[in-house]
């Protein structure tokens, strides 16, 4: 076996899995005023204006990356038990989608359709008097978001929040307003996970956020589960699928890869990223090393692309 790996022309051409930069699509954090503001438990990654989203999406295109994720921070004042600055249509998101659209119209941008950027209690539907997620109230209010995403230009809507039978919603209301070519991006097996910490940092819904996402987000233990809620998006209407977190569940990946045979897309959450940080803070490996590493490995288990913060950082190892 050690002749082909015996030379790097050798290597390269017995090379089974290709990583680019089109297979990068960079997470961004949005935020009110002007300022730059770092996210401790994310180091590297900062909330932007709109103006600095603007220059990210230049940075962007010009490494060749094909699409953006924003998610934003609401301010305090804007959140409410029932979330209902996700349907404002000029809220902090579509103006931001808006002014992409408007400077870079030739990125992709995805947005994240849920509602703990923007609940008073951090969670991503409506709850009742116990604190339970409601299914199909939240569905409704999901579809709304989704609409002034559209709206405002969103190329790609992905709804993240697990509810059942919103995929089929969102379809449905976009068909109806003409927005027939937005695409459905579903985090269609994503499961309550311990990665998601600085996340929850970023947005400003940690401190917020009461018990925990059990009730909607899958049981990490399960894989069947997954197949499950991947069909059913599937025979929905979406597009593309998610798998998240990502490294801890390339089984699943390659799993829903080989079971749909459809585009597979894989998070790879913020804990990873502050993990891999943390391990090259410690030491204990080279970043660059680790960064190409991990991606080529989603690439290796089925997936199209991988959301990932460290997007630019292998955008520019990858164009070396
Ligand atoms: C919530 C949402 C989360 C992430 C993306 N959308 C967090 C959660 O479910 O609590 C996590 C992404 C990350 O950790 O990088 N709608």
């Amino acid at each position: 076996m050690r002749r082909t790996r015996s030379a790097p022309w050798s290597r390269a051409l017995h090379r089974e899995t290709v990583l680019t930069p089109a297979n990068l699509i960079w997470p961004l954090f949005v935020t009110e005023g002007s300022a730059e503001e770092p996210i401790p438990t994310l180091p590297g990654v900062s909330r932007w204006s709109i103006a600095g989203i603007v220059e990210r999406a230049k940075e962007a295109r010009d490494l060749g990356i094909p699409c953006l994720a924003l998610f934003p921070n609401t301010p305090p004042e804007l959140r409410s038990e029932d979330g209902a600055e996700a349907y404002n249509p000029d809220n902090l998101m579509c103006r931001t989608i808006r002014a992409l659209k408007d400077a870079v119209p030739e990125i992709g941008v995805l947005t994240d359709v849920a509602l703990d950027p923007y609940t008073s209690h951090g969670h991503d539907g409506l709850i009742d008097d116990k604190g339970y997620v409601l299914n199909d109230a939240t569905s409704e209010v999901l579809v709304r978001q989704a609409m002034v995403q559209a709206e405002a230009g969103a190329d790609i809507v992905a709804p993240s929040d697990m509810m059942d039978g919103r995929v089929a919603a969102i379809r449905d209301a976009l068909e109806s307003a003409g927005h027939s070519n937005v695409q459905i991006m579903a985090y269609a097996a994503k499961y309550a996970s311990a990665f998601y910490g600085p996340f929850r940092d970023a947005v400003g819904s940690r401190g917020l956020l009461t018990g925990d996402k059990k009730t909607y987000q899958m049981d990490f233990a399960n894989r069947e589960e997954a197949l499950r809620e991947v069909e059913l998006d599937l025979a929905e209407g979406a597009d593309s699928v998610m798998v998240k977190p990502g490294l801890p569940y390339l089984d699943i990946i390659r799993e829903v890869k080989d079971a749909f045979a459809v585009p597979v897309f894989a998070y790879q959450v913020s804990g990873e990223y502050a993990m891999i940080e943390a391990g090259v803070a410690a030491g204990v490996a080279d970043r660059d090393a680790l960064v190409i590493e991990t991606l080529t490995a989603f690439r290796r288990a089925g997936c199209a692309g991988v959301l990932t913060y460290h997007a630019a950082h292998a955008a520019r190892l990858l164009a070396r």
